[in-house]
């Protein structure tokens, strides 16, 4: 007999890794992940799972099938389970009020009814998604109006993983963060939350609060987040105007202790499927309340992060001689970024369909996101090339672009690339992380991002 049951509707990025975790460190709680999407639900029961994580292939083959299971069956889920997360998508609005925007939150509905429709006994609904502040409210209203008087008590403990390092993060948060009404109901729910975590997070990293406080803390760490990125790379542009170097600059500012190293690499951009959409959607919100200067405020971070990969067409135009036409440009990378196949919102796309649109024949290479490359860029029309084998992809290219920074891309023998790349030949290093004097020494002409150019003309 399991202890306890635990149910997360939606086996997406959060759901799968999250529960996989859960149910690897309680061996004695039974897990369920539920999805509509019945292929993915098949891929999570399969060999090849749906997502790449370091680590997550190893989890799922310890736990699937003792305590942890992928299923189609929602109805049947919801009945057998009293604790309820819910992961399911919350994308940017793309119709209507707040279009490009607000958070589109049909996903969210629907699944509150379906748990309405479903439930005979009393329900923790946990908020995993990531949500507009005051989202708990509307849940708790559709739920309330249950007609058999079972009772729910809705949750906010938002998820703080990165793609990429999700199962580290997972095992070794920096905090779990647990939002709750402060009622008797709200405190017992809240508790039984706590008991999960406490299986192996220590005591202190977990936080609780209001549940406001815990549905807009998600949604700032976010904002903050991604104004770091936009800020080094605002601080890139200059840097490129006046010959400081972006990389030294911001380890002298990072090694202030109040400012601290961490998330200050300038880039071609950030990307991914949440930065962009949770700001929008803090936007969305104050906008909402009437605090215009404060929206504007972080619109700007987002607005940098468009401006930042415009530069970077721009810049290829003026070094390869104000024509991209014709020229077979190869992309290192179309994650989002390293250690994950995804490439929601990654700044690859953006700089691939520029580039066709300049004309430019585009050779894609990855090691693990070249199937969401070609769904990306379907459609799109211009000549694209799918790769696997980095060295094939940059034959014949008269430029190479670092979209991503997978360490594979570090240890590549670039004196062969070179070889066999139309002259002169360009490296563009959108994530800073080639050795660029040597690269320049090989015969390459070389521009990283915020440093000075290193061209043999
Ligand atoms: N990806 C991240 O790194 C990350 C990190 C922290 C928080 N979040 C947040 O977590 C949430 C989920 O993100 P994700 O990246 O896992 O999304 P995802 O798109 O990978 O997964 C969501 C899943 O929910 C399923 N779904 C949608 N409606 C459903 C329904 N009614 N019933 C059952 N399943 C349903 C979809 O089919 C999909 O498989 C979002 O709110 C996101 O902002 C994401």
């Amino acid at each position: 007999m399991n202890k306890k049951n635990i149910l997360c509707i939606g086996a997406g990025y959060v759901g799968g890794p999250t529960m996989a975790v859960i149910a690897k460190k309680c061996p004695d709680y039974r897990v369920t992940v539920v999805d509509i999407n019945p292929e993915r639900i098949s891929a999570w029961n399969s060999s090849r799972l749906p997502i790449y994580e370091p680590g997550l292939d190893e989890i799922v083959a310890e736990t699937r099938g003792k305590n942890l299971f992928f299923s189609t069956d929602i109805e049947g889920a919801i009945r057998d389970n009293d604790i309820i997360f819910v992961s399911v998508n919350t994308p940017t609005k793309a119709f209507g009020i707040g279009a490009g925007m607000a958070a589109d939150l049909r996903y969210w509905e629907k699944t509150a009814r379906q748990i309405l429709e479903n439930a005979r006994s009393p329900k923790i609904v946990i908020e995993k998604s990531t949500l507009p502040v005051k989202t708990a409210l509307a849940m708790e209203r559709i739920l309330a109006s249950a007609e058999g008087g079972v009772e729910f008590e809705v949750l906010s403990n938002p998820e703080f993983l990165a793609e990429g390092s999700a199962i580290r993060d997972l095992e070794y948060p920096d905090r779990v963060l647990i939002g709750s009404r402060d009622t008797d109901r709200g405190r017992r729910a809240r508790d039984t939350l706590v008991e999960i975590y406490s299986r192996w997070v220590p005591r202190e990293k977990i936080i609780t609060t209001n549940i406001w406080s815990s549905e807009l803390s998600k949604l700032v760490a976010n904002a903050f987040l991604a104004q770091r990125v936009s800020s080094i790379n605002a601080v890139s542009a200059l840097c490129e105007k006046t010959e400081a170097d972006v990389t030294e600059v911001a380890r002298a500012v990072g090694l202030d202790s109040r400012i601290g190293g961490r998330f200050l690499n300038a880039s071609v951009g950030f990307g991914g499927s949440c930065f962009k959409k949770d700001i929008l959607n803090l936007v969305y919100l104050c906008r909402f309340y009437g605090l215009d200067e404060v929206a504007d405020y972080w619109e700007r971070v987002v607005k940098i992060n468009v401006y930042q990969q415009e530069r970077f067409i721009e810049k290829m135009l003026s070094a390869m001689f104000n024509t991209l036409a014709g020229k077979r440009i190869c992309l290192f990378g179309f994650a989002f970024k390293a250690d994950t196949g995804d490439t929601r919102e990654s700044p690859a796309i953006y700089i691939a369909k520029r580039l066709l649109e300049e004309q430019a024949e585009v050779v894609v290479t990855d090691p693990r996101a070249l199937e969401n490359a070609r769904a990306d860029l379907a459609g799109v029309g211009g000549s694209v090339q799918f790769v696997e084998d980095p060295y094939e992809a940059a034959v014949g290219a008269h430029a190479v672009c670092v979209m991503t920074e997978w360490d594979l891309y570090r240890r590549l023998d670039y004196g062969r690339i070179w070889e066999e790349m139309v002259k002169p030949a360009f490296l563009f290093d959108g994530r800073n992380i080639l050795d660029h004097r040597r690269c320049f020494e090989m015969g390459f002409n070389v521009y990283a991002i915020g440093k000075p150019p290193l061209t043999h003309f």
